[in-house]
């Protein structure tokens, strides 16, 4: 069964029990909390919350994910950045027996998979969650033996956007899972892993082919968790680890998903799919090549900044890759894998490849032929260079564009090793340096420092809080422009504000210049900046600093308020760079000038100040 078939069968399996199929996300998520769409429920955080979706409380699709987190991963039988989610979802509808039920005899009637080769996990319950003794109820009432029932603790059998509950910030929904993996017995237990084999080990014996989660709590706290009103299931399973599985090949670089790619390297290189050294090169092109095919077609272009890097790096390191494993660059070999690819998803997706596949050639060709050149002059300098250090290697990632593990890898070929701490205190004092350029491009018309002007930034703040406060969470900055005259605000939102709610949101602004709010910067870990619930975070390492605006820290609101940020007595915590006035009366007072919408889900905003 290939994949095209596996991918009908589930959706097919899923409406014929009631389920409306919905359109995928874009894979450049319009949330901007993330980057990127990595799994399928992100598109229904609202509906997992209660509201109302317009298709049901039943639903199925199949999602195009990326997870650049897994970068460093790819190369094994079964990692990837880009790959396709199957998913069913109950909204506040059907709960674990059926889920449970309906995803064992997916598996086992209709892929056919041997259940003998089945295991599954379960939550084993923390101070906070109860273990999830129904979970484990069902799965033994149907027939699957104790021996292969396994407990695990949050970080394997705790799902959410943001991993394990200490790492979940204020707002976000989780909930204990229960996740299925597929036992390839021809993998012999690699003992480097562990003395003894079992689903979470990675030698490659095992693989996780599905996950549901039972979405039924919200963060409210530092370890607090209240339940969601309604009990939400949100199941995904990789369709290449499904075919694979199908197939009985534990390497998903071998289903109809990726062979394909393979055997077109395998014909520039000369070599066989048969080194295991080869053989992991040629799986991070092939991954990263897609997923770079999949973010230029949804309107990503090679740069120096959030998705724009990424996707820089996906292309630079498939690119030392081929370099690794041929000798040379042959930008057109990857002119030739990119047809294959647009064959593989033809009709999939409801991708335009006519418009899309000239434009994804010319970025591509553009950005390696650009890396060439950058490599070749790189390597010239590397050869006069008779030992590199951290400090060296971070000018080589700042004049050549060298990301530091290309760098890594070229030296470690001369036979040295570079100090990956020197590199890395180097980045931050340029990070240091930059932030505040970096903060500000979120504020994407701060344009000048002028008395008006900054008075206007602070106005987009509050404006962009008093937004979230009137129409609900799903309000994000979407771009803003300001110049002396008045502000222009963009934001997420599906539908045209009413007057009431222009002027509510526009009180509500008044109201916070009145009560002359102290507006202070603060640097702060990410994690704190979460737990503060601050704006525009775009995910990014725990302990890294970043600068925010905290808007009315002065002021005691309700002590009682449910909402955290008043219960702590600020109005708005954004990430920014600034600058900002330092207290809000000196703002006097605005006016919403004018709402209207700027494409599908975007609306506008004009205010002045009066
Ligand atoms: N959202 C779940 C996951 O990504 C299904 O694993």
């Amino acid at each position: 069964m290939d994949s095209r078939v596996i991918r009908q069968k589930f959706l097919d399996f899923f409406k014929s029990r009631k389920h409306v199929q919905i359109n995928p996300a874009r894979l450049v998520s319009d949330d901007q909390t993330t980057l990127f769409t990595s799994s399928g429920m992100q598109q229904l955080i609202p509906y997992l919350m209660g509201k109302t979706h317009p298709e049901g409380i039943r639903l199925v699709n199949s999602q195009a994910c990326f997870r650049a987190e897994d970068i460093e991963g790819v190369g094994d039988n079964r990692h990837t950045t880009f790959f396709e989610m199957l998913g069913n979802w109950s909204l506040g509808d059907y709960f674990k027996k059926e889920q449970i039920w309906w995803v064992y005899e997916f598996l086992t009637n209709v892929l056919g998979l041997d259940p003998n080769r089945l295991h599954v996990t379960v939550f084993e319950g923390d101070n906070l969650i109860p273990k999830d003794e129904e979970t484990f109820s069902i799965w033994k009432d149907f027939g699957v033996p104790e021996d292969r029932i396994y407990f695990y603790g949050v970080k394997e059998n705790w799902w959410s956007r943001s991993g394990s509950p200490d790492q979940m910030p204020v707002g976000e929904i989780g909930g204990t899972d229960s996740e299925i993996f597929f036992e390839f017995p021809q993998v012999e237990h690699d003992e480097r892993f562990g003395e003894k084999c079992h689903p979470h080990c990675n030698c490659g014996r095992f693989m996780e082919i599905g996950n549901s989660v039972f979405i039924e709590y919200k963060k409210t706290g530092d370890s607090e968790f209240e339940k969601l009103p309604q009990k939400n299931v949100d199941f995904g399973g990789g369709l290449e680890r499904l075919t694979a599985a199908t197939n009985d090949n534990p390497d998903i670089f071998q289903t109809d998903l990726h062979k394909p790619i393979t055997d077109a390297i395998v014909q520039v290189i000369g070599n066989p799919y048969e080194d295991e050294e080869e053989k992991k090169l040629m799986r991070i092109i092939a991954d990263h090549l897609k997923a770079s095919v999949f973010l230029i077609m949804d309107g990503v272009i090679p740069s120096n900044k959030l998705h724009g890097y990424v996707l820089r790096r996906l292309l630079r390191r498939a690119a030392i890759k081929m370099r690794n494993l041929s000798g040379r660059l042959d930008v057109s070999s990857f002119v030739s894998m990119i047809r294959i690819i647009r064959t593989q998803y033809n009709e999939i997706f409801e991708i335009d490849w006519e418009e899309g596949l000239p434009r994804v050639n010319k970025v591509i060709t553009e950005e390696l032929e650009k890396f060439q050149k950058t490599l070749d002059k790189g390597l010239k300098e590397i050869e006069k260079i008779s030992e590199i250090d951290g400090k060296i290697a971070f000018d080589l990632y700042q004049t050549f564009g060298f990301p530091y593990e290309v760098t890594e890898e070229l030296f470690r070929q001369k036979g040295q090793d570079i100090d990956k701490e020197q590199f890395k205190k180097e980045f931050e004092k340029h990070q240091e340096l930059s932030r505040t350029a970096s903060a500000g491009m979120f504020k994407g018309g701060l344009a000048g420092h002028s008395e008006t002007e900054i008075k206007y930034h602070t106005v987009t703040h509050l404006l962009h809080q008093a937004l979230r406060d009137v129409l609900g969470p799903e309000v994000f900055q979407k771009g803003s422009n300001i110049n002396t005259e008045r502000l222009r605000f963009d934001f997420s939102y599906d539908r045209k504000m009413t007057e009431e709610e222009i002027k509510k949101v526009e009180d509500l602004v008044n109201e916070k210049i009145e009560e002359d709010l102290v507006v202070e910067r603060k640097f702060m870990s990410v994690k704190e900046a979460q737990k503060m619930n601050a704006i525009g975070l775009f995910g990014g390492k725990y302990d890294e600093e970043v600068s925010i605006y905290v808007i009315g820290s002065n002021h005691i609101y309700d002590v009682n308020a449910k909402d955290q940020r008043e219960r702590s007595g600020y109005y708005s915590a954004e990430f920014c760079g600034g600058p900002h006035v330092e207290h809000t009366n000196v703002i006097g007072g605005i006016k919403i000038t004018k709402e209207e919408a700027v494409s599908s889900g975007v609306r506008r905003i004009y205010a002045e100040l009066v």
